[in-house]
């Protein structure tokens, strides 16, 4: 046997013995890497002479093409052989259940806020909203609350340091001041609306808005809150009365609790920004301990509401011979807690997981007969 075949013989059987890639790389680096084997022979061809090279040329060059291909075709069966076992090793059973996995739910507050909009929705009430850092002339001013007035102070205002400008802002104490906003930007229109004659939609007059949105007061116990949130509806239209106010009310507490029309009554009250002022109560039965909507002889403070009083009006550049209007605004917080049985108004801003997997909603429940909300 010569030494080329020799040679070839012994790679040959060292390919066919290598049991995986890497055993199969060390027999192709050995012979055809850069001191190979292999090489090394084709390095010898320089120094031959031209007879010699003649002869040993093809043949060192035939067994250089062999060993390539026979490793190449070997290297190809592994790989084969590696995926298949990998394969079989990795199987997945698509028959076995998912893992559980960890569903988010509904706040209960948004859970809420989303019922009341749907419910006001209905009755043709469009969205408005506001920021949360306010003014004092939208907080308080433009509400006709005036300067340096007891009033500001039962607010327990956070006020923020002052300004640039030497201006305090303030945490808006409550929804109202969005009722500012729209007011005057429908008064932006009003020219051209007295000219061409009324539009029918988008925020523009009459105006039919509700405001869900946080408010802050410094205040905290198992009913308030230093955040908490708010819904604002404003009505402004020509010869608007109190029975416009209270027919919206009831219809709203009727669906918002899930109950028939609920008897309602109104104590008159004062808030500076309307005239009449009153706070509407609802007739409940709290013998049992639960809070019982719509029976028994109490009666609960529900929401503060009124006849927009006409100095706002004015404030906002409206005539108030021309234009009437009604505003109300409620605790979502403290409506959601009635409803659904809430303890601590603190809890629901704790962010415990499981408080809110206990209070929380489904999001994909089904929707609710009464309300059409899910
Ligand atoms: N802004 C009042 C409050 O926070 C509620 C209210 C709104 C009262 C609109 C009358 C009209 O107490």
């Amino acid at each position: 046997m010569t030494d080329l075949s020799k040679l070839e013989a012994d790679l040959s059987a060292l390919i066919t013995g290598a049991a995986d890639v890497a055993d199969l790389e060390a027999v192709r680096v050995a012979a055809l890497g850069k001191s190979g084997s292999i090489s090394d022979l084709l390095k010898t061809l320089g120094a031959m002479s031209p007879d010699e090279r003649r002869e040993q040329g093809p043949a060192i060059n035939g067994l250089r093409d062999r060993i390539g291909g026979a490793i190449a075709d070997r290297r190809a069966e592994l790989e084969a052989a590696e995926l298949d076992a990998k394969l079989a090793a990795e199987r997945v059973d698509l028959t076995l259940p998912p893992p559980p996995e960890r569903r988010g739910r509904v706040h209960p507050t948004m859970q809420v806020q989303d019922e009341m909009i749907a419910i006001f929705a209905e009755m043709g009430f469009g969205l408005a909203e506001g920021p949360d850092i306010e003014d004092d002339f939208h907080n308080f001013t433009a509400l006709n609350f005036p300067p340096k007035h007891p009033a500001r102070e039962t607010h327990d205002t956070f006020w923020l340091p002052e300004d640039a400008s030497g201006e305090r802002k303030v945490l808006r104490t409550h929804t109202s001041p969005v009722q500012i906003r729209a007011m005057q930007r429908i008064n932006e229109k009003l020219p051209s609306w007295i000219a061409n004659g009324p539009p029918s939609a988008n925020g523009e007059p009459p105006i039919r808005i509700i405001v869900p949105g946080r408010t802050y007061r410094s205040d905290s116990d198992a009913t308030h809150s230093p955040m908490f949130h708010q819904i604002e509806g404003l009505v402004i239209d020509r010869a608007i009365h109190m029975g416009h106010l209270k027919w919206t009310l009831d219809q709203f507490i009727a669906r918002f609790f899930e109950t028939p029309l609920v008897e309602t009554r109104f104590r008159p009250h004062h808030f500076p920004f309307t005239e009449p002022s009153a706070e509407m109560d609802v007739r409940c039965d709290r013998s049992g301990g639960d809070i019982k909507i719509g029976q028994g002889d109490d009666w609960l403070e529900i929401l503060g509401c009124g006849m927009v009083h006409p100095k706002v009006l004015r404030n906002c550049g409206l005539d108030p011979d021309v234009w009437q209007g009604f505003a109300f605004g409620c605790g979502i917080d403290r409506l959601g807690m009635l409803k659904y049985g809430i303890p601590d108004v603190r809890d629901t801003f704790a962010s415990d997981v499981r408080w809110l997997d206990h209070y929380g909603f489904s999001a994909f429940a089904a929707p609710n007969p009464a309300t059409g909300l899910s």
